[in-house]
């Protein structure tokens, strides 16, 4: 257990927009080439410390999926029944992995209708066909472009258009990825399908999934080569059920996710998600203090989620008067834990420096909500005004009347949830600006931090974190309200 440290009295009561960096002696590098690198948790490292929030206007699969292919990490909302969040899960887990290694297939005889309409079910242009069903034997492969569209063929079988097994480039399992692409390029194929000497389907490797990897080198990957997934729980009611259906769905790490993390329905949770599941990493929350954060690393946390009220869609500290600001939140939690267990600063994000400055101040990664909301990949739709064609997306509190009601109306049974229902609202449901692919925002952040990390001197986040995070304060001004005005205004 680390030794306690005191808080430095100038973060009491402050919070992002109170501070400016102080820049340091530059270091030789190009800011292209500045790791960004962190911790989600002791074992999971990622290449830009992104979190997407468990919100249902943030988080569900493609959001999931393009926050691992930027090198951060999503976190799947638990406002739906299970089956829907770990099928979500298996999802991401599926998408762009260097091998799928249970490929989907039919069985030779299927109508092309049948195919057609399982391609379109599981978002894949390309079927493996097994010679018959659950036998596994490859027979051939039908792609998109294999099936015809004229009239009368709609019932015909795969077999009359798959590429044969006879006339299809294959190779046996653990093949490696370089090999596999010199190979696709060599016979102009776009997929390799994996069989053991016996014919059994044992993979596929798609020259796409392939081609991801080599634009985003960032990408945050499992020991598989699939993209890292965290999904979120509660702590009470089917809690552990849905924490084995994502165990299942082989989910990275879960999100014990509650208002109040400081409490004994925390404790209990943590003990009982270890008593069942051993070694699945946990990232509990949300605490707001010293004694908060340490309670969670004794409970047994892999990582500690901090913020209490600073989100865009909070009214918990305007109904309750409950709450820490954020950046004081951080560094309290920081002088309890050290880097004992990594924090991730939830909430509060408006300006992409405050993203920086919750990292030197002890955060490892940190959670965006509504900078990540309103893009092409946050669930729901783009609504356009029709007098001023401004498009806007919706996002809202979890605790939003909005979305506890639609939670419910969706079949969730957490009790939690039915609480949520009875209590007053602490959520709001705002409109925000449509904003395109969420790429284009994480590519933005992505620079800022490099360029924040070069003003610090530094060639990498963790050295930049290694020098000022044991005393913030060195680097930190703090600001006039004049002084904010200058800076902030424009
Ligand atoms: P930002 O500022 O990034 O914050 O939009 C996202 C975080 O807000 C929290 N959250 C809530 N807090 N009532 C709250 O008090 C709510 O209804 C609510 N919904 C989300 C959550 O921690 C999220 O990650």
């Amino acid at each position: 257990m680390v030794e306690p440290r005191p808080l430095d009295e100038r973060f009491i009561g402050r919070t992002f927009a109170d501070f400016l960096f102080r820049p340091q002696l530059g270091a030789a590098i190009s800011r292209r080439q500045i790791s960004l690198e962190s911790r989600l948790t002791s074992r999971l490292a990622v290449g830009l410390p992104i979190v997407s929030a468990n919100m249902d206007t943030v988080t569900e699969l493609e959001m999931a999926k393009a926050m691992a292919l930027e090198g951060g990490v999503g976190v799947i909302h638990r406002a739906m029944p299970i089956d829907r969040q770990a099928e979500m899960v298996r999802r991401v887990k599926r998408s762009h992995g260097a091998v799928i290694e249970t490929p989907w297939r039919l069985p030779r005889g299927t109508s092309v209708r049948e195919a057609r309409s399982f391609a379109r079910r599981h978002s894949i242009n390309a079927i493996l066909i097994e010679e018959s069903e659950g036998s596994g034997i490859l027979a051939g492969l039908l792609t998109a472009r294999d099936m015809p569209w004229f009239p009368g063929t709609e019932d015909r079988p795969v077999d009359d258009f798959m590429t044969p097994f006879e006339r299809l480039v294959v190779r046996p399992p653990g093949i490696s990825e370089d090999e596999a692409e010199l190979l696709m390029f060599e016979h102009r194929v776009e997929r390799l399908p994996l069989v053991d000497e016996r014919r059994q389907i044992r993979g596929l490797i798609t020259l796409r999934d392939l081609m991801v990897f080599h634009r985003r080198p960032h990408t945050s990957k499992d020991r598989k080569g699939r993209l890292l997934v965290a999904a979120a729980i509660g702590a009470r009611g089917d809690f552990l059920d849905r924490t084995a259906a994502l165990l299942e769905a082989e989910v990275d790490a879960l999100v014990v996710d509650i208002a109040h993390g400081h409490s004994r329905a925390m404790a209990d949770a943590i003990a009982a998600l270890r008593a069942r599941f051993a070694n699945v990493p946990l990232i509990c929350g949300n605490v707001a203090t010293a004694e908060g954060a340490r309670f969670l690393a004794d409970c047994g946390a892999d990582a500690v989620k901090v913020g209490v009220g600073p989100g865009r869609g909070c009214r918990t500290r305007l109904e309750t008067a409950a709450g820490v600001p954020q950046l004081q939140a951080i560094r309290e939690a920081w002088c309890a834990v050290g880097d004992e267990v990594p924090i991730v600063a939830d909430g509060g994000v408006v300006h992409d420096k405050d993203i920086f400055l919750a990292l030197i101040c002890g955060a490892s990664t940190v959670m965006l909500g509504s900078a990540l909301s309103g893009t092409d990949e946050s669930p729901g739709h783009v609504i356009e005004d029709p007098a001023s064609h401004e498009k806007h997306k919706i996002y809202r509190g979890m605790t939003s009347p909005q979305a506890v009601f639609e939670s419910l109306y969706d079949g969730d049974e957490s009790n939690d949830l039915e609480d949520a229902f009875e209590t007053p609202a602490e959520g709001q449901e705002t409109q925000v600006p449509y904003k395109g692919p969420v790429s284009d925002v994480l590519g933005r952040i992505r620079g800022h931090l490099q360029s924040a990390v070069s003003y610090a001197g530094e060639t990498s986040l963790t050295a930049a974190r290694a020098k000022i995070v044991p005393d913030p304060m060195g680097y930190l001004i703090p600001l006039s309200e004049a002084s904010r005005r200058e800076s902030f205004e424009r």
